[in-house]
């Protein structure tokens, strides 16, 4: 144990290497330096270990010793790999390999044969080597999904879209087009999709925006970033050729796509996974949102929650909703009455009750008239009238992410109050 400072220095090297390593990366850097100095450590510990001599294990004992380290090690890989966003398949791939490991690790360590007798035992031997291996090799990786040449071929030669028609089937072909453009290595929509490099278009809710933004946005992603990531390595993230490789047709099928990612269950969320926020909470969309109340937004010409609301939130007209208490209880003109007050309002009633109005009201569906970006943004901005921005001590959690069968509901309940949704 003479060398363990020697061993120690080294860890802490490769663990400052580590880092490096991490923050070049954009993996965790402090779970790289750790990952990496663990393993330093541990093999330096191994390595000043005191040698004994050898002795051969039986069968069992051979067993019983490597279950446990590959059990650790199965685990390791399974979350590791979850962590830094492998695919599903590649983390049940992983384990299996440490499996086949652990079994080959058990070969190397059973009791010696005796010597062979003769050249057909020596042969029926290596045979044996060779094929016990390999069968286990394609029994497990037969039970992966599996390239199939017919698919890959019937992807490479599907027409181009040349054709755009508004519609179900312009959405359907512009889902297509974004998995062969590989979208979903940058974005998650929702649930679906392989990393959080760049915002999840799902609960960002890019639908709201207009046709011509996310246009733009594809079109010219360096001209607007995306809140949250302002930082170098995601400024040069999204890629610029698009408009090369998209055509006209295309293009508006894969903006028809994302407009229909929306949520009428939840306010947007903003940033980069795992520092993200809701528009709740958002200064500039408050902001936004309070140009909209008041009726100053040129794109929501029409729309002026204040003059009924008041612009200070005094009502000023008899029997509107008064936003600076925040016991108010919900309408109890509208069948879907909820028994909640203002300050527990979920973000979907807020949604219904403004996109869809109250029966009998000066309350109007502004849903039917106004783009819903526009409503979300006031409905933030309401907020402020009993909850000011100033005062508050944390902000409103970021929802769960919705999931498939959440999605089909919004559907099947007509909670979009667009029909191609
Ligand atoms: C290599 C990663 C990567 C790929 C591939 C990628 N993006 Fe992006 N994308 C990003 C990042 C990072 C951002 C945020 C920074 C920015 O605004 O440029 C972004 C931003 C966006 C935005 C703007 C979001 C906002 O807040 O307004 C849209 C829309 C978008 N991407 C769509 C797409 C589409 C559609 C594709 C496929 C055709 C695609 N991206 C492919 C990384 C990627
Ligand atoms: C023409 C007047 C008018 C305008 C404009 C108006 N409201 Fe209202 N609003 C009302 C009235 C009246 C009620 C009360 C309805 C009732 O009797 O329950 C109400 C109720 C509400 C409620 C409470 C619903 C509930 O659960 O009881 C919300 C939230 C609301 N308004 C938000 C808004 C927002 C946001 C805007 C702007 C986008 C807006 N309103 C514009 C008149 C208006």
């Amino acid at each position: 144990m003479k060398s363990l400072p020697k061993v120690l220095i080294i860890s802490a090297a490769v663990g400052v290497f580590g880092y490096g390593v991490g923050v070049f990366f954009s993996m965790a850097p402090p779970i790289m330096a750790g990952a990496m100095a663990g393993l330093t450590l541990l093999y330096g510990i191994l390595l000043t270990k005191q040698h004994r001599a050898p002795t051969e294990k039986g069968f069992f004992k051979n067993v019983a010793t490597k279950i446990p380290m590959v059990t650790v090690i199965a685990v390791a890989l399974w979350f590791g790999a979850g962590y830094f966003g492998f695919p599903i398949w590649w983390q049940i791939e992983f384990v299996s390999f440490s499996v086949i490991g652990m079994i080959f690790f058990i070969i190397l360590d059973l009791k010696t044969l005796k010597v062979e007798k003769s050249a057909g035992d020596s042969i029926l031997r290596l045979a044996f080597t060779y094929a016990l291996p390999s069968v286990l090799f394609i029994i497990i990786t037969s039970q992966l999904p599996q390239f199939k040449p017919e698919h890959e071929l019937a992807k490479l030669n599907k027409k181009p879209v040349t054709r755009f028609v508004p519609g179900p089937e312009a959405i359907a072909a512009g889902r297509e087009i974004f998995e062969s453009n590989k979208c979903f290595n940058c974005h998650k929509v929702f649930w679906e999709g392989n990393s959080d490099r760049g915002p999840n278009l799902g609960t960002k809710q890019i639908g709201l925006y207009s046709a011509d933004y996310i246009k733009e946005q594809i079109l010219e992603p360096r001209k607007i970033q995306s809140p949250g990531f302002e930082d170098p390595k995601s400024k040069k993230a999204m890629p610029t050729y698009y408009g090369e490789d998209l055509n006209e047709a295309e293009l508006l099928s894969l903006v028809s796509y994302l407009k229909t990612m929306r949520d009428p269950t939840h306010m947007p969320v903003e940033g980069k996974f795992p520092d993200q926020w809701t528009w709740w909470d958002d200064k500039k969309i408050l902001e936004e949102g309070k140009l909209v109340f008041e009726g100053k937004e040129p794109a929501a010409e029409g729309l002026n929650c204040a003059v009924c609301h008041g612009a200070d939130g005094i009502p000023m007209m008899t029997g509107a909703f008064d936003f600076r208490n925040p016991n108010n209880p919900d309408t109890d003109k509208m069948p879907d009455h909820m028994d909640v007050t203002l300050k527990d309002f979920p973000d979907e009633l807020y949604y219904r009750r403004v996109t869809r109005g109250v029966d009998n009201t000066p309350m109007a569906p502004w849903g039917l008239i106004f783009e819903h970006l526009y409503l979300w943004k006031a409905e933030a901005y309401a907020r402020t009238f009993h909850d000011p921005l100033d005062k508050r001590t944390e902000k409103k959690p970021v929802p769960p992410i919705p999931t498939k069968e959440e999605i089909e509901r919004w559907k099947k309940e007509g909670l979009f109050l667009d029909p191609l949704l």
